[in-house]
């Protein structure tokens, strides 16, 4: 949105103390607990490890979420760009990092021509990335045997954008009553073959023996935001072998996980799902989101049928299915960027194809605890991951100690706040106060950016980026809107 924007809630650096924030939320009616004062480190649960079954141990429960940077070479590789936010990850102090980035399994499945691709002529950089990653930790932290490295593996299905950044070439499930219109797809836009899919779940089993190869401790078969993985969850009128009952619709994921436990023995798997979602938003009155009008939506896994509430049945099935296939890293997301981002990403600005706030921030944020803490108290044995405090700003230590002390997940994610604060988790965990000009204040350019044709990062914080001539585009491009 424009530079004009003046928005409508609070912004969360304005609440200076508890007592302000307790209020705030009061009158606000967000039913959101966090703790007052932060717990000295010894005591902290930040720095709680947490023992896999594997026999490895995460050294302790902060986690770096995947975040990508719309910004490796056009065959699939890393750049300078790529290195220096895994580097960031490697510095971050949090010891188990979901998936880093999404890595596409094949360079039709990229959600944009600069992706990071996984094959036999891009394993090389990636196991480099790996290396990488390991040295800068070691030399900040001493060690490196508790830090849990995962490699994201994607396929963009239905946001498919392999060769322009302007063009998608989606590979869709099923016809979806408004994002084959949305994304510019008629109703008889062809979908994928059940010989095509099982091509690409080949693909992924040859993705995750080269990410065994490199070194990756597990691979995230990713199942969220709208992607290839998470279409399968609502393919609930695909005929054939991978729509329709709920055994069809995790065929992707049981196939996929049976051939890596053939061909990558002792590789271990993650999965990182949107456990809800609801009906695709657009931009309303004043430019605020609303939900599409419908009378029936059967398309939101994790939501009811008219697509406005919440319903986790069927995510609780997912889970003990992926508990019964021996899978026990879980990360919790919602929704997708591409049609509801604000129950993923809450954020006062909105990024330039959003649509302004349609409830408080904060509201988002807690959606994503609750979600997280019912299927936590669900599973118990589960590792589970949380994601979306970003928002929290200033206060996502106290909520997030709150959380961890409660047992309502495992270990607390870090999205966009990686890219402006790096080592804000290694500050959590030392004790330390958090440097507040560092702190990420959700203006959204580094999804601004990309969807506009330019890298991804924080541009209103980071120097690397704020220097760059994007900066100045990006600049202009807000303007223009
Ligand atoms: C620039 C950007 C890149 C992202 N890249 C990925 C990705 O590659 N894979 C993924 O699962 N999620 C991705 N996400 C979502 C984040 O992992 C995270 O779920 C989201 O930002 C909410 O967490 P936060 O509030 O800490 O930012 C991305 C988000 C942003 C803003």
């Amino acid at each position: 949105m424009s530079g004009k924007y003046k928005p409508k809630y609070t912004r969360m650096a304005q609440i200076k103390t508890a007592s302000d924030l307790t209020t705030y939320l009061k009158t606000n009616g967000v039913d959101l607990a966090f703790d007052e004062t932060l717990l000295p480190p010894d005591e902290s649960p930040f720095g709680r490890p947490i023992q896999l079954k594997s026999g490895k141990t995460i050294g302790n429960s902060l986690c770096i979420l995947p975040m990508e940077g719309w910004d490796g070479t056009l065959d699939g590789k890393p750049t300078d760009f790529t290195r220096k936010r895994w580097l960031k990850f490697a510095e971050s102090g949090a010891k188990l990092l979901f998936g880093c980035e999404a890595v596409a399994v094949c360079h039709e499945g990229k959600a944009n021509p600069n992706q990071l691709v996984i094959n036999a002529d891009t394993i090389g950089e990636l196991t480099k990335l790996r290396l990488l990653i390991l040295d800068k930790h070691r030399e900040q932290f001493g060690r490196t045997d508790d830090l849990v490295i995962g490699l994201q593996l994607t396929h963009s299905g239905r946001f498919c954008k392999p060769n322009s950044h302007k063009k998608f070439e989606s590979q869709i499930l099923y016809s979806h009553p408004y994002l084959n219109q949305k994304f510019g797809m008629n109703a008889e836009y062809p979908t994928l073959t059940d010989e095509d899919i099982d091509g690409i779940i080949q693909k992924y089993v040859d993705a995750a023996v080269l990410a065994q190869q490199a070194g990756f401790d597990f691979v995230d078969i990713k199942h969220c935001h709208g992607y290839l993985g998470h279409e399968f969850l609502s393919a609930v009128n695909r005929a054939g072998n991978y729509g329709g009952s709920f055994e069809n619709r995790t065929r992707f994921l049981q196939t996929i996980v049976a051939g890596i436990r053939q061909s990558a023995p002792g590789l271990e798997m993650g999965i990182r799902l949107s456990a809800f979602d609801l009906l695709p938003f657009k931009k309303g009155l004043n430019d605020v989101g609303e939900p599409e009008l419908t009378d029936a939506y059967p398309y939101a896994f994790g939501g009811q049928q008219t697509g406005l509430d919440i319903d986790l049945n069927e995510p609780k099935a997912f889970l003990d299915l992926a508990q019964s296939l021996g899978i026990q890293l879980i990360c919790i997301t919602g929704g997708s960027p591409y049609y509801n981002p604000h129950l993923m990403r809450p954020a006062l600005f909105p990024p330039s194809d959003g649509y302004l706030p349609p409830e408080d921030p904060l509201l988002g944020v807690k959606r994503q605890i609750d979600v997280t803490s019912e299927l936590k108290k669900a599973f118990p044995a589960l590792v589970i991951i949380g994601s979306g405090y970003s928002y929290l700003q200033e206060w996502l230590p106290n909520v997030a100690q709150y959380v961890l002390r409660n047992g309502m997940a495992d270990s607390v994610g870090f999205g966009r706040m990686v890219l402006s604060y790096p080592t804000m988790p290694a500050d959590m965990i030392a004790g330390r106060s958090l440097v507040r000009n560092h702190i990420c204040r959700t203006f959204s350019d580094c999804t601004t950016a990309p969807r506009n044709g330019l890298v991804s990062g924080c541009y209103p914080l980071d120097p690397l980026y704020k220097k760059l001539p994007e900066a100045e585009q990006l600049k202009a491009i807000k303007e223009s809107l």
